[in-house]
């Protein structure tokens, strides 16, 4: 089975093709993806209608260069997968109306994915891993944590109730002057940095329910930049330091919090597992990493080039979807909002 993966969600415009044989497994046979990062980075953030733009002007070639690296053609396909939303809604248009258009004319399976049910399902892409494990996904717009019992059934065990933790990066990162997208800049200069100076709060330690609140941290953040300024080099590595011990503590205490009540809704997990572009964070992998050999499981992370947006996810999730008959028809709306995990359905022992 060979499934083209096309994603316009945010700011990555990207095309891949992943195979599938059930005695060799998953291949990424391509994974092309255009960054604009270049071009929101003046605006300190993602620009919808450039976002919408630059998607129109590359994605054909990209989808062509994905078949040209894969070495087949569009009719060696067994199924076109589309990021349908949640996301910018012009990106997410150009996407889909390409997808079908190609539905159309090659008379192949349409598969209209969910971008976040796309990052849930990456870890059985690169580890084969079975279900049921636990998920955190963390990116620029979203922080969950999800029990992922199969393709379609997700009960959310927490999220956050104000910034998703990639946000939190970037804002620290445009607060201390630093460049865009945050996260990495922020894990740079921490690096280097003294994680003790700046005593942060960890917003949320302790609680029952293993949701997120991370505005209170970067106020906090701010408070202390704004008390020591103006910010000599160290003083900017030192607060991110701070900073990222403190996520990375909070991340840890919401996990595991998320784990113990993990049981109540679908048994004995396989693994933890992170996904997302926060799960590229160096510190958050390693500590999350040590909690999974506390309770005993594997940790699993995506290789970097899949923890963010990518093509080769939407391929694959549109790939487990093909395989249990669930394709869409042209009619499928685009998403800017579509959640993806239900609350479980009465509230979870802890
Ligand atoms: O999944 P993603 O590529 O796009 C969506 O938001 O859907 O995630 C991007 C987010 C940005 O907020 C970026 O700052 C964050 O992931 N990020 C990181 C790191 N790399 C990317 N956050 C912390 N540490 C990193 N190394
Ligand atoms: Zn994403």
């Amino acid at each position: 089975m060979k499934i083209l993966g096309i994603e316009t969600t945010c700011d990555e415009t990207a095309a891949a093709i992943v195979a599938h044989d059930e005695a060799g497994g998953a291949s990424i046979l391509a994974n092309e993806v255009l960054s604009q990062i270049a071009e929101h980075a003046a605006y300190g953030g993602v620009v919808p209608e450039i976002a919408a733009r630059a998607h129109v002007e590359v994605l054909d070639r990209l989808i062509d260069r994905a078949l040209d690296r894969a070495g087949i053609g569009l009719r060696d396909l067994d199924g076109i997968a589309v990021a349908a939303g949640p996301g910018l809604i012009g990106g997410v248009l150009i996407g889909l109306v390409t997808a079908k258009t190609l539905a159309l004319v090659t008379r192949k399976p349409l598969l209209a994915v969910n971008h976040l049910e796309a990052h849930a399902l990456t870890a059985r892409l690169t580890d084969g891993l079975a279900f049921p494990y636990l998920l955190l996904l963390a990116s620029g717009g979203h922080t969950q944590l999800v029990a992922v019992k199969g393709v379609g059934q997700y009960v959310r065990l927490g999220g956050t109730i104000d910034d998703a933790i990639g946000e939190a990066f970037d804002k620290v990162a445009k607060l201390l002057g630093l460049g865009y997208p945050g996260g990495p800049e922020v894990e740079r200069m921490a690096e280097s940095g003294d994680p003790e100076r700046f005593a942060l709060p960890r917003p949320m330690l302790g609680r029952r329910e293993a949701d997120f609140s991370l505005s209170g941290l970067k106020t906090a953040l701010r408070i202390e930049a704004e008390r020591i300024a103006p910010l000599a080099e160290r003083d900017v590595a030192d607060l991110c330091a701070s900073f990222q011990a403190a996520i990375t503590d909070v991340v840890v205490d919401r996990a595991r919090v998320a784990l113990r009540a993990f049981s109540g809704v679908a048994g004995h997990p396989t693994a933890l597992v992170a996904a997302g572009g926060v799960s590229a964070n160096g510190a958050i992998r390693r500590a999350l990493a040590a909690l999974a050999g506390e309770a005993g499981l594997a940790f699993v992370a995506p290789p970097l080039q899949l923890c963010g947006d990518n093509g080769a996810m939407i391929a694959w999730a549109g790939l487990e979807r093909l395989r249990l008959g669930l394709t869409d028809d042209l009619t499928v709306p685009a998403r800017a909002r579509w959640p993806f995990a239900e609350k479980p359905a009465a509230a979870v022992a802890v």
